[in-house]
């Protein structure tokens, strides 16, 4: 397949390159000068359409778009207790089916390519993005210290982990405040034992920062290494809001990798995670937009905005926060977050999961291969997004998805919402 002179822009590059990009099956081909390939072209971009790597969404509860709405402006743990736990109490399995679709729709639309999901009924989710076509890592959100619930994730591992496909699966101890933490390192005893990452929420909140010190009488840097997070294959911290500035650099050089939700922490009022600190000191950071309840958006393009602005503004500095470091925890990062070598560049032999993106727009008059990036971050959305391939294969293009029926989603989805609600 031949995307005709197209600017490519990944970020390891220092300026977008005009090229004619060849896809073979699932992987990046070549990439040749401008007009210079002798084959029939899938698209003729003319040098106004962007390719990029495809964008990893790696912290979020997928079919929470069907709680998108509830319980605005609460702090969160009474949004948690009050509105959230009740209604997921009421989930059935095909209500995250759908709920799932419902965000692939949305995701997809966006140029995401890759995305996280933390939840209950996974296998439903898993089908959901095998229908679509999406790349994941899935993972059964795990509280307490039920053995049954941990027996669930290392099912859903046995049945849809795929070390060379689409779906990858790990283990999700949903938070050091719901898992105590001799469950905790049981869960990672086992993700260790079988080879897959985890997930987690680690100091979201100055609340939860609180309970660990006070409550559980622990460090909570300190109980990375006791729960066994230094000890997995990868791992993935979401939030890391409240993690301790002086602490910062003993996560450097590790295998986790902090997720940030910048949206999502200024909903709900949990801070500004020291994004600039993770970022001098070697820290992997990704981009995630969390749940739909608390976001609400799934756009990774208004994270990357978000993530660019906030810390400049809160820092007073606007050197900090580059749109490349920006562009890089968007996509490469997070696929090492999730545990995925060969996706987020756009290189030869590297999944080809792409976003395709429309410049011929107001907001794009003066961009060149030199500020493209600066361009998309500042002034770019989703969209602006004119197609999304994962693998070589078009999900999403011009407007319309080539492996969901949007018609059929919208209204199982809002009969679903409607179950969840009545009393
Ligand atoms: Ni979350």
């Amino acid at each position: 397949m031949l995307l005709k002179d197209v600017l490519i822009l990944d970020s390891s590059m220092d300026a977008a390159q005009a090229c004619d990009l060849i896809v073979s099956g699932t992987t990046v081909d070549s990439i040749l000068p401008p007009r210079s390939a002798d084959m029939p072209e899938e698209i003729d971009g003319k040098g106004s359409i962007a390719v990029l790597p495809g964008f990893v969404n790696a912290h979020g509860h997928a079919a929470m778009t069907l709680l998108r709405g509830l319980g605005e402006e609460a702090p969160l743990m009474e949004w948690l207790q009050k509105r959230i736990w009740p209604v997921e109490a009421r989930l059935r399995p095909e209500h995250v089916f759908w709920g799932t679709q419902l965000a692939l729709l949305e995701m997809l639309s966006g140029g995401i390519t890759c995305f996280a999901d933390m939840y209950f009924f996974m296998d439903q989710a898993a089908e959901a993005a095998r229908l679509a076509g999406i790349r994941c890592a899935l993972s059964r959100g795990l509280v307490g210290s039920d053995e049954k619930k941990l027996e669930e994730g290392v099912d859903l591992v046995r049945r849809y982990h795929d070390p060379s496909g689409l779906i990858r699966v790990q283990l999700g101890p949903h938070a050091i405040y719901t898992v105590p933490p001799e469950a905790f390192s049981e869960i990672s005893k086992t993700a260790k034992d079988l080879g897959v990452g985890i997930q987690t929420h680690w100091l979201e909140t100055e609340w939860e920062s609180g309970f660990i010190r006070h409550e559980l009488k622990k460090d909570p840097v300190s109980l990375l290494a006791e729960v066994g997070l230094f000890d997995v294959p990868f791992a993935v911290l979401a939030h890391g809001v409240w993690f301790p500035e002086d602490r910062i650099h003993e996560l450097a050089g590790s295998r986790m990798s902090v997720v940030h939700n910048p949206k999502s922490n200024l909903k709900l009022g949990s801070g500004i995670a020291p994004v600039p600190r993770f970022l001098e000191e070697g820290v992997r950071v990704a981009l995630g937009t969390d749940g739909a309840a608390s976001n609400n958006r799934l756009d990774i393009w208004d994270e990357m905005r978000t993530c660019s602005l906030i810390h400049k503004g809160s820092h007073r500095d606007p050197c900090t926060v580059r749109a490349s470091e920006v562009l890089r925890m968007a996509t490469v990062e997070g696929a090492r977050a999730l545990g995925f070598t060969d996706v987020g560049l756009i290189r030869p032999g590297w999944q080809a999961d792409l976003v395709l993106v429309d410049l011929d727009r107001p907001h794009y008059v003066g961009l060149t291969a030199e500020n493209l990036c600066t361009a998309l971050v500042y002034s770019g959305s989703s969209a602006d997004v004119a197609g999304t391939l994962v693998a070589g294969k078009w999900l999403y293009r011009d407007g319309d998805h080539k492996t969901l029926e949007t018609g059929t989603i919208l209204r199982k989805a809002r009969d679903c919402r409607k179950e969840l609600l009545e009393d």
